[in-house]
């Protein structure tokens, strides 16, 4: 007996040019003319290194995702990479005795962020290594930026730090540098830094349109790099703006970015959809831990059921334009796919 049970239609039955249900009746069908596809390609996974040995702590607010130490985070990025996760990017936590106000231990060439990218390089040669360009994990006020004594970030001083910061992963071995800062003209002051040190084929992955977002607490929980005043709206954007993310996007392109990226994503979806029209370049999707968080919580409820609200979620940012995600699920979904 065919799969498809085709019922006669009887003679009263209104005829319609269009059945879009025709399309939706087997599986098959459904397969041969589904848009997008989520593949562990499309994955990139953020990953938390702190200093010691011997040690993973799981991270409160995001269940199932650990702060690692480098010999531990070494065998969790071989396993990730065998499951077909082909990046990793990297955020440190840094003791809060190596914090100053301007991070200078951001540049330190032994600093935890350039042994721990020497020894990826090292134990898993092929997988790329993204470091993120920031501050904030570094700043004893745990502000992305320098500060003045009134609170003012400053621009132009910060950019110079995170172009040291930036050639310091390079030298390090990093594969891609991800300024997360959001400081006017760092994507171009980073690119000629680079350039001018050798590191031509090193590439930046741009936060372009990274909003002042709730969603980012549990990451900061992970980090402990809560800002101890303030908040971040001098720096990332108001959530209320899309023409603003588009004006961010293209300045990143005109300074020379090499990919795009949404920040957070779930609540987003319409500027991915937006600067995916507006450039050829690929765009990233930043699937934060707030949304992480949400996801958890609600399946440990027993509330939704996880592992197709993950996949349904992921999809939409693919829809959406997001040719990459970053995503605390990597691992679930990579092992969700080779199944
Ligand atoms: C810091 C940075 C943040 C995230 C990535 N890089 C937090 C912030 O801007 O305060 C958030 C990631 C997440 O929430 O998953 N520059």
């Amino acid at each position: 007996m065919s799969s498809e049970n085709i019922t006669p239609s009887s003679s009263n039955t209104a005829t319609l040019t269009h059945r879009p249900r025709r399309l939706r009746r087997t599986a098959t069908l459904r397969r041969m003319v589904q848009e997008t596809t989520l593949t562990v390609d499309d994955l990139i996974y953020p990953m938390f290194v702190m200093e010691g040995e011997g040690q993973k702590i799981e991270i409160a607010s995001m269940p199932g995702c650990y702060r690692f130490t480098l010999d531990l985070l070494l065998s969790e990025i071989a396993e990730v990479y065998q499951l077909g996760v082909g990046a990793i990017a990297l955020f440190p936590v840094i003791p809060e005795n190596l914090k100053d106000d301007t991070g200078s231990e951001s540049y330190n060439p032994s600093g935890l962020v350039q042994r721990t990218v020497k020894a990826i390089k090292q134990a898993v040669p092929d997988i790329v290594i993204i470091t993120d360009v920031a501050l904030d994990p570094f700043t004893s006020h745990g502000h992305d930026g320098i500060v003045d004594d009134k609170g003012v970030i400053l621009n132009d001083p910060t950019v110079e730090v995170l172009v040291k910061m930036a050639v310091s992963q390079a030298e390090a071995g990093a594969d891609m540098v991800a300024p997360s800062d959001m400081m006017d003209g760092r994507v171009g002051a980073i690119r000629r830094a680079l350039d001018e040190t050798g590191f031509i084929d090193v590439r930046i992955l741009a936060y372009s349109a990274k909003y002042a977002s709730a969603y980012y607490g549990p990451f900061r929980d992970a980090l402990d790099s809560a800002p101890k005043f303030g908040d971040k709206k001098t720096y990332q954007m108001d959530a209320a703006n899309a023409r603003e993310a588009i004006k961010e996007v293209a300045l990143d392109i005109e300074e020379g970015a090499d990919i795009v990226m949404v920040k957070p994503a779930l609540a987003y979806l319409d500027i991915i959809c937006q600067v995916k029209k507006h450039t050829n370049l690929p765009v990233a999707a930043y699937n934060v831990s707030g949304e992480y968080a949400m996801i958890k919580a609600a399946a440990q409820n027993g509330w939704i059921d996880e592992k197709k609200v993950i996949l349904e979620t992921l999809l939409s940012m693919k829809r959406a334009g997001a040719d990459l995600i970053l995503t605390y699920f990597a691992k679930e979904v990579a092992l969700m796919l080779v199944k």
